[in-house]
């Protein structure tokens, strides 16, 4: 009875992991995401909590190239012109080596075996790895997609194409990145998976949108000034202004305030 149910879970971890529907470059190739044991693969959702470090990847077919590169992209920043979205770089990662042999990964999706991706030779990332943090704003569910890209025998030019992209993280579009560091047709497998902020969104202009009142104050000017501490200085006087510190929409209009550090 228990093998039967085990062989069921592996059966469900053979689950496609993919890039999102209608994202280009497109991988239908399964890329595993595993975030010390919660399975984050195919789209589900999961909690921020959940991502925030790194997760580990590896793919379940055994690699034969000699370099790997890692992308994670959050799709769906919102932006002053909704339903408009931008994208965002979260995570760019060079130097990764398929392990030559498979490790059994025990996930929240079941139990599989996995050819991890090592950084062995401790190459420091070009974008270290920073979780998702939806803000309260449409869209409330991100998509962050992981991209493995093979970066075997990479030019130095090519690298430093690389480096010179991740520099602007806001607006990153993998397919023009790829091009540019010569790099077309190399992603070898993708992911994807959504965090959601559960709260209520706020509209551009820092309005609650279910009460149509609250904090003054622009989210162009949140965005200008969220860093750390000042943001959320910047957030707590707005929200005063009409909110009620406890209620749902001063946790929202906070909420807004602190992610625009770093969504
Ligand atoms: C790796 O395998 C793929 C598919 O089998 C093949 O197209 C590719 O040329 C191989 N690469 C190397 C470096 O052997
Ligand atoms: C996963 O579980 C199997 C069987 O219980 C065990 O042999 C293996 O070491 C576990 N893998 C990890 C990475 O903990
Ligand atoms: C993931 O986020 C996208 C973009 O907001 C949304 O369209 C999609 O429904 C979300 N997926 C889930 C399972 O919530
Ligand atoms: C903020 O935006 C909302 C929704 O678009 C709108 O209803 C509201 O009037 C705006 N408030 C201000 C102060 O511009």
């Amino acid at each position: 009875m228990v093998s039967v149910r085990f062989t069921a879970l592996v059966a469900a971890t053979g689950v496609l992991a993919k890039t999102p529907a209608g994202f280009t470059p497109a991988s239908q190739t399964d890329l595993i995401v595993d975030f010390g044991g919660v399975s984050a693969l195919n789209g589900v959702v999961v909690s921020k909590g959940t991502t925030n470090s790194q997760p580990q990847i590896g793919t379940l077919a055994r690699l034969n190239g000699t370099s790997y590169a890692v992308m994670m992209v959050d799709l769906d920043i919102p932006t002053n012109n909704p339903p408009e979205t931008n994208t965002l770089l979260h995570w760019m990662q060079t130097g990764l080596t398929p392990a030559t042999t498979a490790t059994q990964l025990n996930t929240t999706k079941g139990s599989s075996k996995v050819f991890l991706l090592e950084n062995k030779a401790n190459v420091a990332a070009i974008t270290p790895y920073f979780g998702p943090n939806p803000p309260a704003r449409v869209p409330l569910s991100h998509r962050y997609t992981q991209l493995l890209v093979d970066t075997s025998g990479l030019g130095e030019a090519d690298a430093e194409a690389l480096r010179t992209a991740a520099q602007t993280g806001r607006g990153f579009d993998v397919a023009s990145v790829l091009s540019k560091a010569g790099l077309q047709g190399k992603l070898v497998a993708g992911n994807s998976f959504n965090v959601t902020n559960g709260g209520q969104a706020v509209a551009a202009n820092g309005t609650a949108t279910a009460t149509g009142r609250g904090a003054t104050g622009t989210a162009a000017t949140r965005t200008s000034t969220a860093t750390g501490r000042a943001s959320q200085t910047v957030v707590r006087g707005a929200a005063g202004d009409g909110v009620k510190p406890g209620s749902a929409a001063f946790a929202a209009v906070a909420l807004a305030g602190w992610v625009m550090a770093g969504l």
